[in-house]
């Protein structure tokens, strides 16, 4: 049984202020156990939340994070750093930082075997753009990513990682990946593992699908069986949405 697995990214959005309010009115309200709720907020935001989520169940997560764990590196954030804060998660590889911060498979691949040195949870982000989708060598495209991030992780850890597929021109334009093809691309990732992994690791790797999730598209998606989850964006910035979302 794969427990389901709900992430509120946040992106570059809210100020200490404003997070503090906004998990505030998220913790209020019923969230439904059988679910893991996880918020991913900015890097100023981190310290205060996790205060705040001290004696609840949600989970916390960074977005980005470096590979190693100090030196000259201006304005980056270690994991050492992450993991003293006590963060659970820590999203790997979003299509925006491969997109405008030249983030490469390589380096993917040495965040997510830093955040498990650390006992930090990746939750690793693969995905096409539109044109690799027209092209029709999106599944490709994805598979490759999967391999790449993975290489060299042991198997151990695959109860640790959480995969997100996230179709690039999904993901803020209001367009979702039917439920269909959203499921097809997790089970085409889910086979990619089994593949490297075997049968075990296959079936108890956890996938979310993420891009435009809304709280009235959560429950089309959530019944498909490959799909253990999802990574809101947009939605997740306001509290009523994010919970309908989390009680689908
Ligand atoms: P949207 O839900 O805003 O489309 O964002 C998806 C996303 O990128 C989550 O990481």
């Amino acid at each position: 049984m794969r427990i389901p697995i709900i992430a509120g990214n946040w992106k570059m959005n809210n100020t200490l202020s404003q997070s503090i309010d906004l998990v505030k009115k998220i913790i209020e309200k019923y969230l439904r156990e059988e679910v893991e709720v996880v918020l991913a907020v900015p890097f100023t935001s981190l310290y205060e939340v996790k205060k705040l989520l001290e004696g609840t169940k949600i989970k916390l997560a960074a977005q980005n994070m470096h590979w190693e764990d100090k030196g000259a590196f201006t304005g980056e954030i270690s994991p050492l750093m992450l993991k003293e804060i006590g963060i659970d998660y820590c999203i790997i590889g979003h299509s925006e930082r491969r997109q405008y911060f030249n983030e490469r498979d390589e380096t993917v691949n040495k965040k997510i075997k830093a955040a498990l040195k650390h006992g930090i949870r990746p939750i690793v982000c693969v995905g096409e753009t539109l044109e690799e989708r027209e092209k029709n060598i999106h599944e490709d495209i994805v598979k490759n990513q999967v391999v790449k991030a993975f290489e060299g992780v042991d198997k151990d850890h695959i109860k640790d990682i959480v995969i997100a597929y996230e179709p690039i021109w999904a993901i803020g334009t209001g367009k979702t990946a039917s439920s269909e093809e959203a499921n097809k691309m997790c089970s085409l990732i889910r086979e990619a593992i089994g593949h490297i992994y075997g049968e075990e690791a296959k079936n108890t790797i956890r996938i979310q699908y993420g891009g435009s999730v809304k709280p009235d598209n959560i429950k089309e998606l959530m019944e498909k069986e490959e799909i253990d989850g999802a990574l809101v964006g947009g939605a997740s910035l306001n509290a009523e949405d994010f919970i309908d979302i989390v009680n689908y």
